[in-house]
């Protein structure tokens, strides 16, 4: 295992480039599965989550390189249906492999994901909108498996209790592309990722409609064509580099970014006393010495995003007054409070809201980290810490953050990796 070792109090400068978005890589190397045509795709992240995306598509039957940031697949035919539990296991988004199953050869058996760290990841969204569309799924031995005779264009309505969901919106979008007739997602997610695998299907030859609002129209079973696509940048890690730059109190430039996915984060952002500007790919941020309290509700997109709110407490740590942040999407996602309090933060968890009291300073300590946001906000916390943090069990922060230590040595920080 691996550790980051982390000597605090560097104010970081400088600029920092944005890698291509992990929640759009993960569908749209999926939706490849589409078509037996030839797929290149380009600003693809260099992470351990697009590596097991990679693993599960060959095992499937694709053909793929992947060299300096480019994937090009190439699926004449697929060789098998499954995806196992040890793949699934390793990263939960491998669902994403149903809808394309089902599109192409109508039939999958993809290992349920279960509860993760953050809390439990039910998937009943999915499945009632595949069954919707006339997929029959039986769940056996921890297994989904569905199968269909034909896909129909029908009505799907994605409302969960915790609001709308990426993952079902994206999924089912994929399989309506083999649907006979129109589909209709309504209650759709409107997250920037959506919006970037609708554009994709788009650039295969599929028709659909509406992404970026809660209705999304396919009309399915077109023809397909080679195509070649760029993923957009990284919301959540150019939120954390804007974060990064308002914490150590020092200023940033996030180069190929797209400041209209940040407007929620950045106004937190201004919020919390930094000074924001924004160009057209990149956005600067100052941290200035005066820091306000705020209160963050997270909230589905255009909202304050859930995958931003561990990095916000490490801020909010050090930040004079009483702020507070109300999770509402996952349940048990203030992992990263129990760490904090321990480098000296004032943490108080009231079910689904944390009111973070800010202390003057933060104290280097052995951290855990336990899941990929968390461990992002404990970097962040020992980037200002007096003294030395050391941050375990990064391979959770692989997952999503590509060569997260050297773009932060790249702008002054003093971190290194080592073996455990
Ligand atoms: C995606 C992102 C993740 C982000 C999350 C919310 C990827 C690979 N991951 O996760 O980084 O934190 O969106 O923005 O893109 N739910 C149900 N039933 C379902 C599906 C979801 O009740 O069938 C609930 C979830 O438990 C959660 C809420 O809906 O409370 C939103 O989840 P969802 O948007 O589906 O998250 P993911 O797609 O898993």
């Amino acid at each position: 295992m691996q550790r980051f070792i982390i000597e605090g109090g560097k104010k970081l400068f400088g600029k920092v480039s944005i890698s291509g978005a992990k929640n759009s890589a993960l569908p749209i190397i999926a939706a490849s599965l589409l078509t037996a045509k030839k797929v290149v795709l380009d600003n693809i992240p260099d992470l351990v989550d697009v590596r097991t995306m990679i693993e599960l598509i060959e095992y499937l039957g694709a053909k793929v390189e992947f060299a300096r940031h480019t994937i090009k697949i190439y699926t004449p035919k697929l060789k098998r249906i499954d995806a196992p539990y040890d793949i699934v296991r390793k990263m939960r988004a491998s669902y994403y492999v149903l809808g394309a199953l089902l599109a192409r050869v109508r039939r999958a058996k993809v290992s349920l994901p279960g509860g993760c760290a953050i809390g439990p990841r039910p998937v009943d969204l999915h499945i009632k909108g595949l069954r919707t569309l006339g997929v029959d799924i039986d769940i056996e031995d921890g297994f989904i498996n569905a199968q269909t005779s034909k896909l129909v264009g029908r009505e799907v309505n994605l409302q969960g209790t915790k609001g709308t969901s990426v993952g079902a919106t994206i999924n089912v979008m994929i399989a309506a592309t083999g649907a006979r007739g129109k589909t209709v997602i309504s209650s759709a997610a409107c997250e920037p990722e959506v919006v970037d695998v609708a554009d994709f299907l788009n650039a295969m030859g599929f028709d659909v409609s509406g992404q970026g609002t809660h209705t999304i129209i396919i009309k399915g079973q077109a023809s397909t064509r080679d195509v070649e696509y760029t993923i957009i940048p990284d919301r959540i890690e150019a939120g954390t580099f804007a974060v990064a730059a308002a914490l150590t109190r020092g200023r940033i430039i996030i180069e190929n970014c797209c400041p209209d996915h940040l407007i929620s984060i950045l106004d937190k952002i201004e919020e919390a006393g930094g000074k924001v500007t924004k160009g057209d790919r990149t956005v600067e941020v100052v941290g200035c010495g005066r820091k306000q309290a705020i209160n963050i509700y997270v909230a589905p997109y255009p909202g304050f995003p859930t995958d931003m709110q561990a990095q916000f407490m490490a801020l909010l740590s050090i930040t004079a007054g009483t702020s507070t942040i109300r999770e509402t999407i996952f349940e048990n996602r203030f992992m990263q409070a129990v760490e904090l309090m321990r480098m000296g933060a004032d943490i108080t968890i009231k079910g689904d809201t944390a009111v973070v009291n800010g202390v003057k300073k933060l104290s280097g300590a052995y951290l855990m980290a336990s899941d990929l946001r968390a461990s992002a906000s404990l970097v962040l916390a020992g980037l200002v810490a007096q003294g030395q943090t050391v941050v375990r069990r990064i391979y959770h922060l692989d997952r999503g953050y590509e060569k997260f230590e050297i773009k932060l040595r790249g702008l002054g920080a003093r971190i290194k990796r080592q073996r455990e």
